[in-house]
């Protein structure tokens, strides 16, 4: 079976080599090595992610490879160049984008990502799903991490690519992403069998919000301890280490991550006016419902006397309103 896709490896590695090469060696690399630069990445990142740029051409890769010896169908199969339609014809998937080399859990490249450079669309451009790529199941930049998680016994989860890139320039090596908000019970298994604990580190937008209320879920589900690490408005992981700076990130967002249900009265919290009785009463409800979930006692005290402060609500009626929703259920 492996030997199967042999030259499908051979040929992702190659690839990167050659990406990579362009992106640092030749002047056709110099736009996006700036862009790169600009950002904030270091030549040492750069190396370490072998980040790479594809030519803005139809045949850069596709001849390469074929010079190179790989066949047709490999090149094709393995998702690295398209085939024309209505004559066969190869020609490249990824052109004048800035490329992410994808590895596997041994660190092998099997797939790739590519951004353009400013604006555009799409943002990102994968590699098809195939034997050797499955999205449900790779973490970005796992076999870098997954030392220095299992030694901190933790994860640090984001959704892309620079984050995980602008963490480690800020000496933060336990993080992974997955492609994008979208998280498997395949990959929170993953997780589960190297550390004890995930944090969540998304974006700070509605997308953000909500792929982390669903994805600590998930990761609950799979017997994760789940905190979450929540930024300021506006920002995400790598804008707020750049921008913001590393110590920041680490002591303000980091170390000051929420428990799952705290999270969750930050997360019924937004949008609403608080100090509008309908929309506080509507929190209340939702909040609620989830303490009344909590299978802990001390837990669900704990909460309950926060909104009792908070709300200047007497623990008495709060307790009833559980009671209730123990009843109502039965
Ligand atoms: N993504 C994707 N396809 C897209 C957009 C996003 O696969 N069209 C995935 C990528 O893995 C990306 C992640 O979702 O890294 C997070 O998306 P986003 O927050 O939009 O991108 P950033 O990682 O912030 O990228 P950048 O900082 O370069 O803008
Ligand atoms: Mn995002
Ligand atoms: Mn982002
Ligand atoms: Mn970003
Ligand atoms: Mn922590």
């Amino acid at each position: 079976q492996a030997q199967k896709f042999e030259p499908w490896i051979k040929a992702h590695e190659l690839t990167a080599k050659l990406y990579h090469h362009v992106l640092t060696q030749t002047e056709q690399g110099k736009e996006a090595y700036r862009y790169l630069q600009e950002r904030g990445f270091s030549d040492e990142a750069i190396v370490r992610f072998q980040l790479g740029f594809a030519p803005d051409s139809w045949e850069f890769l596709s001849s390469f490879l074929q010079k190179r010896g790989f066949n047709h169908r490999d090149i094709v199969d393995c998702g690295l160049v398209a085939e024309r339609s209505f004559d066969g014809k190869l020609f490249d998937r990824f052109r004048g984008r800035l490329m992410f080399p994808l590895w596997d859990k041994d660190g092998r490249v099997v797939g790739f990502s590519g951004r353009v450079l400013g604006d555009g669309e799409p943002k990102y451009l994968n590699s098809p799903e195939s034997a050797l790529f499955n999205k449900q199941e790779l973490l970005y930049a796992f076999h870098y991490a997954r030392p220095k998680m299992r030694k901190k016994n933790e994860a640090v989860l984001f959704e892309g690519f620079a984050d995980v890139i602008s963490a480690y320039e800020a000496g933060i090596e336990y993080t992974i992403a997955a492609m994008g908000t979208a998280l498997s019970e395949r990959q929170a298994k993953i997780l589960r069998r190297n550390v004890d604990r995930v944090t969540l580190c998304y974006d700070s937008d509605d997308a953000g919000m909500n792929a982390a209320y669903k994805n600590a879920q998930t990761l609950t589900s799979a017997g994760l301890n789940v905190e979450i690490a929540l930024l300021p408005e506006g920002y995400d992981p790598d804008d707020f280490i750049q921008q913001v700076g590393a110590d920041r990130f680490k002591n303000d967002v980091l170390d000051t991550s929420f428990t799952f249900m705290a999270f969750k009265m930050r997360y019924y919290r937004r949008g609403k006016n608080l100090q509008h009785e309908t929309e506080r009463m509507e929190y209340l409800n939702q909040v609620l419902d989830e303490i009344s979930h909590l299978p802990r006692a001390v837990e669900r005290d704990h909460y309950i006397r926060q909104l009792a402060d908070e709300f200047s609500l007497s623990l008495d009626a709060l307790k009833q309103e559980l009671t209730q929703r123990y009843k109502a259920r039965l």
